[in-house]
């Protein structure tokens, strides 16, 4: 029978076996498949594993911070941290349509992984946290025909964007290529990741850079990043993260008037969406209780400046898509 442990150990044993002494780059991206594949390599080992976490400036609030902290503090797995913050804004600056962001932020984050490599490098295995349902699908990797070795043609987290650079083809250690989502998540847990990794939300790539409609500036980022704060406060209150696939905040680049106090006011609508799903390719909009809406909109109107507005989606995914880009 399967379990968590024989599996750590069994992948231990691989790790060791596939890449000896030589020297693994992983980019980690805060959920559960990246986390777990950076415990098991630390774990066979040691320092010849670089994590790198390239901060792109689109994470939610604070969730850069703790997860530096949470690898640094529980695990003793150090982490290269590179704040890209700036260039990946200066990237999209200006760009409105929804494909463009996503393929200039995919481009941005090839260029960095590729300098930030060179910088620590060199490395000769690329570990990927590639599941069994994307072995299947395989197409976002290909086999070197003389060694029979998988090799990186893409970066996982960013698997809809272009490929990459030739030199960049690192050989792969991909040791969740058996697993389920379900049983990455045990062994995470098996492992120490706190729930707030284990039970992520699904989060995509291009973050909050998706999630505010049209140009993406500081400004908005900030907005959204306040307001999608509260709605995960409320949300974990009330003890109901886990019944919601996603919940979450968008930002609307239009304005609208409202009234505070005795002042007209003339600002930003936030979105709230919420869905129930199985597997992302279809949701039903959530029926979230509306003492919760009314909370998170309250707190939200008043503790967000640049925010008067907040409005619940209710469309299902056919027709509606779960983000609005
Ligand atoms: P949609 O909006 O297509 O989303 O209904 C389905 C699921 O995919 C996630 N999603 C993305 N994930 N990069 C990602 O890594 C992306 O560009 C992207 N767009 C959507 C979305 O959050 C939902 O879980």
């Amino acid at each position: 029978t399967w379990t968590t442990a024989a599996f750590v150990e069994q992948a231990t044993r691989e790790i060791r076996a596939k890449v000896g002494d030589k020297r693994v780059l992983l980019a980690l991206s805060g959920g559960v498949d990246s986390s777990t594949l950076a415990f098991l390599l630390h774990q066979a080992i040691g320092d010849k594993l670089t994590c790198m976490f390239i901060d792109q400036g689109f994470m939610r609030k604070l969730e850069p911070e703790r997860l530096i902290k949470l690898f640094h503090e529980q695990f003793h797995i150090p982490v290269q941290y590179v704040n890209a913050r700036d260039r990946f804004l200066a990237a999209i600056a200006g760009v409105t349509d929804p494909e463009e962001k996503r393929k200039r932020i995919g481009h941005e984050f090839i260029s960095v992984f590729e300098e930030e490599s060179k910088r620590l490098g060199p490395f000769d295995y690329l570990a990927q946290g590639t599941l069994y349902p994307d072995v299947i699908e395989s197409a976002d990797t290909n086999v070197d025909p003389k060694t029979g070795d998988r090799v990186a043609v893409k970066i996982k987290s960013h698997h809809n964007v272009g490929g990459l650079p030739k030199d960049l083809r690192f050989k792969l250690v991909e040791p969740l290529r058996k697993l389920f989502k379900d049983e990455v998540r045990r062994v995470g847990t098996s492992i120490g990741l706190p729930d707030e990794i284990i039970k992520r939300h699904p989060f995509p790539g291009p973050g909050l850079a998706i999630r505010i409609l049209g140009e993406v500036t500081e400004e908005r980022l900030d907005i959204l990043r306040d307001a999608d704060l509260i709605v995960r406060q409320e949300i974990n209150r009330n003890g109901v993260y886990n019944d919601f696939w996603q919940a979450f905040a968008v930002l609307l680049p239009i304005r609208s008037v409202g009234v505070m106090g005795d002042q007209r006011t003339y600002a930003y609508p936030i979105v709230l969406r919420f869905v129930s799903s199985e597997d992302g390719m279809t949701a039903d909009w959530s029926r979230a209780p509306y003492d919760l809406l009314e909370t998170i909109s309250n707190r939200i109107v008043n503790e967000v400046k640049g925010v008067n507005r907040v409005v619940y989606d209710i469309t299902s995914k056919p027709p509606g898509t779960i983000e609005w880009e």
